[in-house]
């Protein structure tokens, strides 16, 4: 199956032009039933897809990766989507006994003490579950914008994902901030109160910060480390070039 997905890419791009967020995914549940699937972060961006999905009941399965060291406000935000949609976000978790095994031996804050323990921490965290989220679908879609980073500035608004063999598809990569919050606004969508506080891009609670005015949108991630170290693993196709 793989093979034939990832001969798809140039055709679904071309399919694809001129199509709102909103047609584009339903375009693409036409073309993969059952087999579309979209990570939230319960970013701005992601609860603008989340509202797209849920109030045009697209038949796309939503689901987030709860590290367990996620912000409070982050588990606010995931709680009124829930309410203000009538639905069930569904979580993916980390591996109880790889996470048990990892703490016991480096303790609860590793992350900061080397990068590598940041990268076991992101893996059993994050990758190894996102890898259960994404099995079995032929589309994963993600919140990714141009303007988050400068490796993001030219990903293809959908592309071949080799490490999770899957399309992937951004359909917010060209909107500007300015474009996300007028949305949000417009249409009364929950949205993470810390995007008020100066969080542009939040992950998990310990290795996020907000930026001062002028600072790269990444800079409030993992700030501790070199900004060519700054890669998680959920995208990795992303060089390491510009502080992901
Ligand atoms: S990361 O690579 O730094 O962790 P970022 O926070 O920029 O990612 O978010 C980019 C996209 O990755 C989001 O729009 C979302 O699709 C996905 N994503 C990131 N974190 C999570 C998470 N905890 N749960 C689900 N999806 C996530
Ligand atoms: Fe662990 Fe920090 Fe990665 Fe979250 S962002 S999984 S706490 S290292």
């Amino acid at each position: 199956m793989s093979l034939t997905l990832k001969n798809n890419i140039s055709q679904l791009l071309y399919q694809l032009s001129g199509l709102n967020a909103v047609e584009a995914i339903r375009f693409l549940t036409q073309q993969y039933p059952g087999q579309v699937t979209f990570s939230s972060s319960f970013s701005y961006e992601d609860q603008v897809i989340s509202h797209d999905i849920l109030n045009n009941q697209l038949p796309v399965k939503i689901f987030t990766l709860d590290t367990g060291r996620l912000f409070a406000e982050t588990y606010s935000v995931w709680n009124s989507t829930n309410e203000k949609y009538n639905t069930k976000i569904k979580a993916y978790y980390p591996q109880a006994d790889a996470l048990q095994d990892f703490i016991e031996n480096n303790g609860p804050n590793s992350f900061y003490e080397s990068v590598d323990n940041r990268k076991q921490c992101c893996f059993i965290r994050k990758v190894e579950p996102l890898k259960r989220a994404l099995a079995g679908n032929a589309v994963w879609i993600t919140g990714l914008r141009a303007e988050h980073s400068a490796n993001r500035h030219d990903l293809p608004i959908i592309e071949w994902d080799e490490a999770n063999q899957i399309i992937k598809f951004h359909p917010l990569l060209h909107w500007t901030t300015e474009e996300v919050k007028a949305y949000i606004n417009a249409n009364y969508i929950p949205y993470n109160p810390l995007h008020d506080k100066g969080f542009v891009s939040i992950g998990c609670a310990p290795c996020t910060r907000a930026i001062k005015p002028g600072e790269d949108f990444r800079a409030g991630r993992w700030w501790w480390e070199d900004a060519d170290k700054k890669e998680c693993g959920l995208h990795v196709h992303e060089t390491t070039a510009a502080g992901h």
